[in-house]
């Protein structure tokens, strides 16, 4: 299954690298901080007519519509083209997730950066990969370590809450990267390059893949309360390793 759903992302990255004049082929969704541009919806298609041809009983949950109700036990969590924004104004840190879930707990994860060429992958148990080598968490300690966010700039109700976290975890020695695609911020800490990541509020394609990515890799993942995440609902996101796992205790409350 993973392999497959591999091939069928890859090829989607073609139509990513293949294209031209994205800004004329750009909307926007609920203002100048949510995109959509021709390509997203384009990738969603195919992603959709692929995966459900490899597994037909499966529901469909993708970021551009095409929502199935969620009666199989089985859903693809779809992000076509997670960092919009990056992509119409030319910043090749963009990338297509796919999750795959199982009763409500992700199995089997691809997030795919084709204009790096990155290509991250996880099945539950089965470790994760970054272009087919194994990757890990860092060991670092919260004085030693980056944090990347995201800073959900189209909802003005978590402002203070963000910046809250961030005054904290600034002023316990953390430095910050925000490099605006969600998924891949997630691979950053697989990756063991950042040791923490945060956003107040998240839709389920922006963190399903990313974060089974992160628990294979040997960090955890929870809300920003320190508690279970669900891959099927919109909330806070808190990702690191084993050393700043920790730090969710302390966390300034919304
Ligand atoms: C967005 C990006 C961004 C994050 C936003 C997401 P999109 O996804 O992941 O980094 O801060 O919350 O909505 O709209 O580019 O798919
Ligand atoms: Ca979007
Ligand atoms: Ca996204
Ligand atoms: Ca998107």
């Amino acid at each position: 299954m993973l392999e497959n759903i591999i091939d069928i992302v890859r090829r989607a990255g073609e139509l990513v690298r293949s294209a031209h004049n994205v800004t004329a082929a750009t909307h926007e969704k609920n203002g100048p901080a949510d995109l959509v541009t021709e390509y997203d919806l384009a990738v969603q298609r195919f992603l959709r007519q692929e995966l459900l041809a490899l597994l037909p009983e499966a529901d469909f949950f993708g970021e551009e519509g095409q929502h199935d109700a969620l009666t199989s036990p089985w859903t693809f969590i779809v992000d076509p083209i997670d960092g919009t924004t990056n992509f119409v104004r030319g910043f090749a840190y963009t990338n297509i997730s796919v999750a795959l879930a199982k009763d409500g707990q992700v199995e089997y994860a691809v997030v795919y950066a084709p204009l790096a060429g990155d290509l991250y992958a996880a099945r539950r148990g089965g470790g994760a990969t970054l272009n087919g080598r194994a990757i890990h968490v860092s060991g670092r300690d919260p004085g030693h370590s980056l944090v990347v966010c995201g800073s959900t700039i189209y909802d003005r109700s978590y402002t203070e809450r963000h910046f809250a976290i961030m005054r904290y975890l600034y002023d316990r020695g953390l430095d910050y990267r925000r490099f605006g695609a969600a998924a891949l911020d997630l691979c950053q800490v697989a990756a063991g390059r950042a040791e923490v990541f945060f956003e107040c509020r998240l839709s389920p394609w922006d963190f399903a893949a990313g974060s089974l990515l992160v628990q294979e890799a040997g960090g955890c993942v929870t809300t920003l309360e320190g508690t279970t995440i669900d891959p099927l609902r919109p909330g806070s996101v808190f990702a690191a390793n084993a050393l700043c796992g920790g730090l969710t205790a302390e966390l300034p409350r919304g």
